[in-house]
C-alpha cells in the first residue's frame, strides 16, 4: 500500500474554527440519552451485551459477548440466534404496530406508495417462500441489482429472513463490475429490474444484467425482474422470472427462525487500493444491534412520531445500515425516494421534507454543497419546519456547508434553536456509525465528527502507532473490536488481516487521516491511501488505472482524486498513449477514454479529466509520483521534482495543461 504522510496544512484554518454549538436545553432534556452513557460504556463488553438484549429480540440468548480469542476474527454474542427480518417486521406487528407507515415511497415520476409494517411483512414473507421456492437456501448468495424502489428493502430483508446472504450492487456499476462481483460472491440468484427514472426519462438495469450473464461459467440460476418502468426488455425463458407473478403466486406465511448471530448476512463490495474490489463481510447480531444503537442515539429517533429520511442509496452501505435495518427494527417511519433531487426542479428534495413532514434528515456533504450552490430562496419556498435533526455523512463536511446547513435547512421557518447536526463518520467496513457528536449532549463544531460513540475505542496514532497528543495530526484507528465490524473479506482471510490490521499491531487502521483538537476532538482529513472519495462514493485510483490500461490504446495511466467544491474529489487521470494508437479522425480520445471506465466500471468512475501526457512524473525506481500530478491537478506549482528520474517531465505537463 502507498502511504503518503498526512498533510495537515490545509486543515490548519479549519482547526481554528472558534464557533460551539451547545444543545438547547429542551433538546437536552427530551434526548433518548444524556452524558452518563460515555460512563455507562466504559465497561464496553457489559454494555454492548446490553444494547443487544435491549435492542433486539433473540430467538436465543446468547453465552458470551465477544470472543476475540482468534483475532482479528471476531465473534459476538456467541450462541445467540436472531432474525434479522422478525427483529424488522414482525415483532412491530406482533407488538400492534402493523398499521404504522414503515416506508412512504416516493417515486421520481411522482407516483407514491404507503407501506405499512403489515404490509412489509407480508410482501417480505411472499418473497422469502419465492426465493425458497427457487431453490435459495441458507448460506447462498443473492446479488441485488435494483434502484431505490420498496422490493430493494423487501428483496434484501426476504434474503436475511432465510439467511440468505445478499449482495446488492449499486445500479450505477456497469455490467462488467456486476459480473465480476457475482463471480466472486457466486450468486445463485440475481433480482434487478425493468429500470427506474433519471431525471424524467426511464434508464434501464436489465440490459446490464443480460450482458453480465452473457458469457458462461457463472453461478446464477434465475433471475428476477420487477417491473418498475415497463421498457421493452429482452427475456431469457427459463431462467428469467417476473417478481408480481411470483410473489402472487407464494404464500403469505412464513415463520422466521432465528439464525447464529454470526451468520453472513451480507457482503457489499468496496473500492480498494489495489484493482480488485473487496466484498466485505457483515454478519448478523452485532450488525444490527450497533446499527439500531446509533440511529437511535445518534439521530434521537422517536419512532412513534419522527419521519427519518436517509437520502442514500441501497447500493451503497448507509443505505444498507441506515435505511434497510436500522430504521425497521427500531420501528420507525421513512421516507424512500427514487429519483435525483434536480427532477422535475431544484427544489424537489424539500417538496418531500415539506409533505411528509420530514424530521430527521440523513444525507451527505457534496448534496448540501451542491443544494448551496442552487441558492437558498429554493429551501426558503418550502415549509421545513418539522426538521429537528440534521445528519452528514460520506466524507468531511467544510464549516461553510455545515453553517448553510445548519442556519438554511435546519433554521428553517423561524426556529428560536436551529436543529442539531450530526456528523458521523463510519465506513463500509465499520458496519456503523463509529465517531459523531450525540444530539443533546455534545456541542457541536462545525466540521468535526468529534467524538467516538459510547462503546467504540478511537485513537488517532503517529507512525509507529503512538497516540498523537491533542493538538497533532496522524492516523485513524480503532483500538478495540466492535460489534458491527467486518467479519473478513469475503473469500480472502489474509487480505482482511493484511488491509485492516497489518499496519498498526493490534489495531484497525481505518485508511483515513485525523487530527485531534485542543480538546481532544477528532477531524477527519481525508484518506491517506489509494482511495479516492468522489460524491461520498468510494473509488479506487487503481481500478480506474487497470480500467484505462485496458484499452488498447493506453500504454500508462496513473489517476489522482483532485480537490473539487462540490464532489469533494474529482477523478483526474493522465494516460501515455501506445506509439501504434490508431485513433480514427475526428475521435476524441479523451472522451473515448472517459466512456471506456463508464463501461468498465460504471458512470460514478468516469474521470472528470482524462489528460494525454507525453511523459508521467517517476522516481528512479519507476514509481509514479501521484503527489506531484494531484499538485497540477489541483493548480498549484508542483514543487520539488527533483528526486523525478526526468525533472522536466512536470513542466511539460503542467504547460499542457493550461493549453
Ligand atoms: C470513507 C468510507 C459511511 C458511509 C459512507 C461512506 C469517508 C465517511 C465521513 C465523515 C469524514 C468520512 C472516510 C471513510 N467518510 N464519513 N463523516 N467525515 N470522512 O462509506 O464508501 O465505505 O467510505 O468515507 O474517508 O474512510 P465508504
Amino acid at each position: 500500500m502507498s502511504q503518503q504522510t498526512v498533510n495537515g496544512d490545509a486543515f490548519e484554518n479549519l482547526l481554528r474554527e472558534e464557533r460551539r454549538f451547545p444543545p438547547s436545553p429542551d433538546f437536552a432534556a427530551a434526548a433518548n440519552v444524556h452524558e452518563d452513557i460515555y460512563a455507562a460504556a466504559e465497561d464496553r463488553t457489559a454494555f454492548w451485551a446490553d444494547q443487544a438484549r435491549t435492542r433486539l429480540t433473540w430467538s436465543k440468548d446468547f453465552e458470551e459477548t465477544l470472543d476475540w480469542s482468534d483475532a482479528p476474527f471476531a465473534k459476538w454474542f456467541v450462541g445467540g440466534k436472531v432474525n434479522a427480518a422478525y427483529n424488522a417486521l414482525d415483532r412491530h406487528v406482533e407488538n400492534g404496530l402493523g398499521d404504522r407507515v414503515a416506508i412512504h415511497f416516493e417515486g421520481e415520476p411522482g407516483d407514491t406508495e404507503t407501506i405499512t409494517y403489515a404490509d412489509l411483512t407480508e410482501r417480505v414473507k411472499r418473497a422469502a417462500n419465492a426465493f425458497e421456492s427457487l431453490g435459495v437456501q441458507e448460506g447462498d448468495r443473492v446479488a441485488v441489482y435494483l434502484p431505490m424502489i420498496p422490493e430493494a428493502v423487501v428483496t434484501m430483508l426476504a434474503c436475511a429472513r432465510i439467511g440468505a446472504v445478499h449482495s446488492v450492487v449499486f445500479g450505477g456499476f456497469s455490467a462488467d463490475a456486476l459480473r465480476s462481483r457475482i463471480d466472486d460472491a457466486e450468486a445463485k440468484l440475481v433480482v434487478t429490474a425493468d429500470g427506474t427514472y433519471r431525471r424524467g426519462k426511464p434508464s434501464s438495469l436489465k440490459p446490464a444484467v443480460d450482458d453480465a450473464l452473457a458469457e458462461p461459467g457463472h453461478t446464477v440460476e434465475h433471475v428476477v425482474v420487477v417491473r418498475r418502468n415497463g421498457q421493452d426488455i429482452a427475456w431469457t425463458e427459463g431462467r428469467d422470472l417476473h417478481w408480481t407473478e411470483l410473489l402472487d403466486a407464494a404464500s403469505p406465511e412464513h415463520t422466521a427462525v432465528g439464525h447464529d448471530s454470526e451468520h453472513p448476512l451480507f457482503i457489499l463490495y468496496t473500492s480498494g487500493t489495489t484493482g480488485k474490489p473487496k466484498g466485505i463481510l457483515h454478519t448478523t447480531g452485532g450488525y444490527l444491534t450497533q446499527t439500531a444503537y446509533t440511529h437511535s442515539v445518534v439521530f434521537d429517533l422517536k419512532p412513534e412520531s419522527d419521519v427519518y429520511w436517509c437520502t442514500a442509496d441501497i447500493g451503497w452501505v448507509t443505505g444498507h445500515s441506515y435505511i434497510t435495518y436500522a430504521p425497521l427494527i427500531n420501528g420507525a417511519t421513512q421516507v424512500m425516494y427514487e429519483g435525483t433531487p434536480d427532477s422535475p426542479h431544484q427544489g424537489r428534495w424539500w417538496e418531500i421534507v415539506e409533505k411528509y413532514k420530514v424530521s430527521i434528515l440523513y444525507t451527505a456533504p457534496t448534496a448540501i454543497r451542491t443544494m448551496m450552490k442552487w441558492g437558498s430562496d429554493i429551501p426558503a419556498k418550502y415549509d421545513l419546519s418539522s426538521i429537528r435533526l440534521l445528519g452528514s455523512v460520506g466524507e468531511p463536511i467544510n464549516p461553510e456547508a455545515w453553517m448553510w446547513y445548519r442556519e438554511v435547512i435546519g433554521g428553517s421557518g423561524g426556529k428560536a434553536e436551529p436543529a442539531p447536526i450530526v456528523d458521523t463518520w463510519w465506513q463500509t467496513e465499520t458496519g456503523a456509525i463509529m465517531i459523531a457528536p450525540l444530539p443533546g449532549v455534545t456541542a457541536t463544531k462545525p466540521g468535526s465528527a468529534q467524538v467516538p460513540i459510547p462503546g467504540i475505542a478511537v485513537d488517532v496514532v503517529d507512525e509507529s502507532g503512538n497516540s498523537v497528543p491533542n493538538g497533532h495530526g496522524g492516523f485513524l484507528v480503532i483500538r478495540e473490536p466492535w460489534p458491527a465490524m467486518l467479519r473478513t473479506i469475503w473469500g480472502d482471510p489474509e487480505r482482511y488481516k493484511d488491509t485492516y490490521w497489518s499496519r498498526f499491531d493490534g489495531m484497525y487502521f481505518a485508511g483515513d487521516g485525523a487530527k485531534k483538537d485542543d480538546d481532544g476532538d477528532i477531524w477527519l482529513l481525508g484518506r491517506v491511501d489509494d482511495v479516492m472519495n468522489v460524491s461520498g462514493h468510494r473509488l479506487s485510483t487503481t481500478e480506474i488505472e487497470s480500467a484505462l490500461v485496458s484499452h488498447e490504446w493506453v500504454a500508462e495511466a496513473a489517476v489522482v482524486g483532485a480537490a473539487d467544491p462540490t464532489t469533494g474529489q474529482a477523478v483526474v487521470a493522465f494516460v501515455i498513449l501506445r506509439g501504434e494508437a490508431e485513433i480514427p479522425d475526428g475521435e476524441d480520445a479523451s472522451a473515448a477514454l472517459r466512456a471506456h471506465v463508464g463501461k468498465e466500471i460504471g458512470p460514478i468512475a468516469k474521470p472528470k479529466h482524462v489528460l494525454v501526457v507525453p511523459e508521467l512524473p517517476k522516481t528512479r525506481s519507476g514509481k509514479i509520483m501521484r503527489r506531484l500530478l494531484k499538485d497540477v491537478a489541483e493548480g498549484r506549482d508542483p514543487g520539488d521534482a527533483t528526486t523525478l528520474a526526468d525533472p522536466s517531465v512536470m513542466q511539460q505537463i503542467a504547460a499542457d495543461l493550461r493549453k
